[in-house]
């Protein structure tokens, strides 16, 4: 039996050396290890033995069944490492190589010329009142109403303005103007306060008009403002917005909210002055209306005139851009070319 015993662990360390996979390994070990391998047919012989033998033959068995165990463990876990080292040497990755390129976006003129001039305004001591207390979409009531705007002002006409079918009265805000009165109406003064936003105006679109455009509005009240305060406030955001002289003019105007008005004019930066077609020949074009805060509003919202005095300005968006860039035609904001929005970046 010992010879018996002796020729399987010979033959089953050979069965170990020739395996070449982990399946092989199962092979073998099935073969030798198993219940129904051949260490336990010998094992089963082990009761017709004599009590002597029984413990040689027994414990050899023991012995010679556990070294296989250990050779077949070991060359198990030498596949395994070689498996695991073929996978990851498949799977490498190189970090260093370079990443896909991802186009980064930024935002248009419109938006930054707008972010450039609140954060102007700001420095100067006003604050950007949240969108929710300047609506798009407006009531005659603010659009016109209280900014003193009569009742038969060509304005209001259906020309002019754009009318919901929401309610009677509801409309696309033809100026931020409203904003004035829900800041005086939400505040008490002193108020300093800048709105920009969207306006809508029923206008044939050229060059220089489109049917909606940007303004930011701004308002100042508090007791001794004086027409000093507008010009000087005005004229240090133009100096600081344009970061060199330009030449600018100052001229009397009329709006009904305020008096006296005033709007002020930047030289043309394509013709330099001498008159082209986007300042329509004149040299100049429009950035602003402004003036004193007419005492009828001031009443309308609870302010006392004699007590409180305030400016205003309205100022035009793509009109700034325009000058600042020397874009020619106000449309160029609204098609979405890239070729025109990429050289903004
Ligand atoms: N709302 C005027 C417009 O759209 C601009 C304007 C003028 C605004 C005078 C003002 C102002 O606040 O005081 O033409």
């Amino acid at each position: 039996m010992k010879e018996q015993l002796e020729k399987i662990y010979s033959n089953a360390v050979i069965d170990i050396e020739n395996s070449k996979s982990t399946k092989d390994l199962e092979d073998v070990k099935a073969k030798y290890l198993s219940r129904k391998g051949e260490f336990n047919e010998i094992k089963k012989g082990l009761k017709d033995l004599s009590v002597e033998d029984k413990k040689v033959i027994g414990s050899l068995a023991n012995e010679i069944s556990q070294k296989l165990e250990t050779s077949i463990c070991e060359k198990f876990k030498l596949f395994y490492e070689q498996e695991l080292n073929s996978k990851l040497q498949k799977e490498k990755i190189d970090v260093t190589l370079p990443g896909q390129y991802i186009p980064r976006g930024h935002v248009h003129p419109l938006t930054s010329t707008t972010n450039e001039i609140c954060s102007i305004f700001q420095s100067l001591g006003f604050s950007v009142v949240p969108d929710e207390f300047a609506p798009e979409v407006e009531t005659e009531y603010y659009n016109f109403d209280m900014l003193n705007v009569p009742k038969d002002h060509p304005a209001r006409d259906m020309q002019d303005t754009f009318y919901t079918n929401i309610a009677q009265n509801v409309v696309l805000r033809s100026q931020t103007s409203g904003a004035q009165i829900h800041a005086m109406e939400l505040k008490k003064p002193p108020i300093r306060m800048i709105a920009p936003g969207r306006v809508y105006r029923n206008e044939n679109i050229n060059s220089r008009k489109n049917n909606f455009f940007h303004q930011i509005e701004g308002l100042y009240v508090d007791k001794n403002i004086t027409f000093g305060d507008l010009k000087g406030v005005l004229n240090e955001f133009i100096r600081i917005y344009f970061g060199e002289s330009r030449p600018t003019r100052f001229r009397s105007s009329f709006f009904p909210f305020t008096e006296p008005s005033a709007e002020i004019d930047v030289q043309c930066i394509m013709c330099q002055g001498k008159g082209c077609r986007t300042c329509s020949g004149t040299g100049w074009l429009e950035i602003l209306g402004a003036g004193m805060v007419d005492p009828n509003v001031l009443r309308g919202v609870g302010i006392d005139p004699d007590v409180y005095s305030g400016f205003a300005f309205g100022m035009g968006v793509e009109r700034l851009a325009m000058l600042k860039y020397a874009i020619d035609d106000i449309r160029l904001f609204f098609n979405n070319d890239v070729r025109f929005s990429q050289q903004f970046k």
